[in-house]
């Protein structure tokens, strides 16, 4: 790949996602479309370019180009210590008598789910606290750019090793053993997957699939792949889609620092939309 050709397609992807793909990520830019110019018979990144940008290649390809560019790691309870603070802190402050979701329902939103860990460990925390809460109740909305890793979640099957962080009482309870052929995967219970609704969404479009206001908002390793003007504008609407007092958790390497917002901290990676705001 040439620096032209990197530059078109880095401009590119940074267009469609906002995606930040900084000059170092040539190699691994090539080596991830290298396999879609071959499926498509190009000989070049420039003509791989010219066809992702034309009519056709918009609806047939831009779709696996976008799969192909973005980074899916996640796992089940990764950056543990968040699901303890929803619920020690974050559930009896919403749900408790003086929060603002006394009735128990709670809208929640898992912002970049990738392969679905994270909405399914927030939908077993979330299930489990109800020994606690009788009357928590939550709907989850998972989003996702990538149409494949949404493939994989709405399917909620998972190898051994993938769903060796969930606490053992957790597996027994919201994990089902595949049997013969299936030996070594496990699937998660319909009580949870009905808890979570996937949807294909590209967060910096700002067309989010929902109108409800949400209570919980996980926003997890994913704008490290922003820019800061991507980043504010992100995360103003983000404000705008959550109610008063709505909690909003980053990736542990993620910070508002730097970026213009309406937050209140609240301890480092959770932020709060003060509980006075107007809805917006
Ligand atoms: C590293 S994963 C993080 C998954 C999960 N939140 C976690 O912390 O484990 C980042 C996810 O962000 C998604 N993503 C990247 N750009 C996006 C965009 N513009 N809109 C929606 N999702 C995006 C990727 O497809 C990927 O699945």
């Amino acid at each position: 790949m040439s620096d032209k050709e990197f530059r078109l397609l880095s401009e590119l992807v940074y267009a469609e996602c906002g995606i930040k793909l900084e000059p170092g990520k040539k190699i691994m830019l090539a080596g991830r479309l290298s396999k879609r110019l071959r499926a498509l018979g190009l000989s070049s990144f420039r003509e791989y370019h010219d066809y992702v940008t034309s009519p056709e290649g918009r609806a047939s390809e831009l779709g696996n180009m976008i799969d192909r560019v973005s980074t899916n790691k996640t796992e089940f309870f990764r950056e543990r210590h968040h699901f303890d603070v929803l619920v020690d802190e974050t559930i009896p402050s919403l749900v408790g008598p003086d929060g603002p979701c006394r009735d128990g329902h709670l809208n929640v939103w898992s912002a970049a789910c990738s392969t679905g860990e994270e909405p399914y460990t927030l939908a077993m925390v979330l299930a489990d606290a109800r020994d606690k809460w009788p009357r928590l109740n939550a709907s989850i909305m998972a989003t996702d750019i990538n149409r494949e890793v949404l493939q994989h979640a709405i399917r909620a099957v998972y190898s051994k090793t993938i769903v060796q962080p969930v606490p053992a009482h957790m597996r027994t309870r919201y994990l089902l053993r595949g049997k013969g052929e299936k030996d070594g995967y496990y699937r998660v219970v319909p009580e949870l997957r009905k808890m979570v609704t996937f949807r294909h969404t590209n967060l910096i479009s700002g067309d989010y699939p929902f109108s409800c206001t949400m209570d919980v908002v996980f926003c997890r390793n994913v704008i490290i792949y922003f820019d800061r003007p991507t980043q504010t504008e992100l995360f103003r609407r983000i404000y705008a889609k959550m109610s008063p007092g709505a909690y909003l958790f980053l990736g542990h390497a993620e910070s508002l620092q730097g970026i213009e917002h309406k937050f209140e901290w609240t301890a480092p990676t959770i932020y709060r939309r003060p509980v006075g705001a107007e809805r917006s």
